[in-house]
């Protein structure tokens, strides 16, 4: 690998497993190439950990392309680290210089329990998804043409938006309430846009909002902190929308949570 060399020292949190104590390591990782990417320079320092018999760091991963939503750590005090717009496995380390210190934790937020060291239990935000963001539609043998029912332009590009959201959890990990609503309101806003989502509408939202509250995730109060960590640009006007949604959910006598 080209580039220019970096020594630095990394301070990464290590915790053995879930609800026990834990706690900051040092260590120093040094030829760091400023071509490789972040999740490349953890892979050094987990090499270089073995050889010197100790256990390596457990970090969450999967597509190391900006798709899958897996890799999740808060590096230097902010999700997903220094750069905009992206996720911490499209993160370069050109980002850092020379000697630096890289502080590195996991998700923090009650919502999100570690597993082991960098790795928190996400699996909330699927059980979020189960209560209702999905379109119910038998399509068995007689699946209809994609563009029989006529969208609108706006509205199809702000669902296709909405839709975006990977699940990363960065969000959650930036809020200071650790709330989720973000991420509710893309799943909610990428339905509710289009006539097909409309059906189920009234009782997703209610059934969503209910599951994100007893998943033990906080309150929005528009600090807008999700909107600017979110590697997807999701907007917060898709909370917007999520709480038009839920209030004339709620006003409906007709469909109540379930
Ligand atoms: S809204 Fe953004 S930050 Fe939150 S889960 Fe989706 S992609 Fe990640
Ligand atoms: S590893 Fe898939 S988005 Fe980062």
């Amino acid at each position: 690998m080209a580039g220019k060399l970096l020594n630095l020292t990394l301070k990464v949190w290590r915790q053995a497993g879930s609800g026990q104590q834990g706690k900051f390591e040092e260590y120093k990782l040094e030829g760091v190439s400023t071509e490789s990417s972040f999740l490349e320079m953890l892979d050094m320092l987990n090499e270089q950990l073995v050889e010197q018999d100790k256990e390596p760091v457990s970090f969450d991963h999967d597509c190391r392309e900006g798709i899958c939503g897996m890799c999740s750590l808060f590096i230097n005090g902010r999700a997903h680290g220094p750069d905009r717009g992206i996720t911490t496995c499209q993160l370069h380390m050109r980002m850092f210089n020379d000697g630096d210190t890289i502080v590195i934790e996991p998700w923090r937020s009650a919502g999100f329990p570690v597993i082991k060291d960098l790795i928190v239990d996400r699996t909330a935000f699927d059980r979020i998804q189960h209560a209702g963001g999905f379109v119910s539609v038998n399509t068995s043998g007689n699946t209809i043409d994609a563009n029989a029912i006529p969208v609108e332009k706006e509205k199809a590009d702000k669902a296709f938006a909405a839709a975006a959201c990977i699940g990363c959890g960065a969000c959650v990990a930036t809020c200071k309430n650790g709330s989720a609503m973000l991420f509710v309101s893309a799943k909610v806003s990428q339905y509710a846009l289009l006539p097909q989502g409309r059906v189920e509408a009234t009782r997703r939202v209610l059934n969503m909002v209910r599951k994100m509250d007893e998943e033990g995730f906080g309150n929005c109060t528009n600090t807008g902190a999700c909107e600017v960590e979110c590697p997807k640009g999701i907007s917060l006007e898709n909370i917007a929308r999520m709480n038009r949604e839920f209030l004339f959910a709620s006003l409906s006598n007709d469909i109540k949570a379930e």
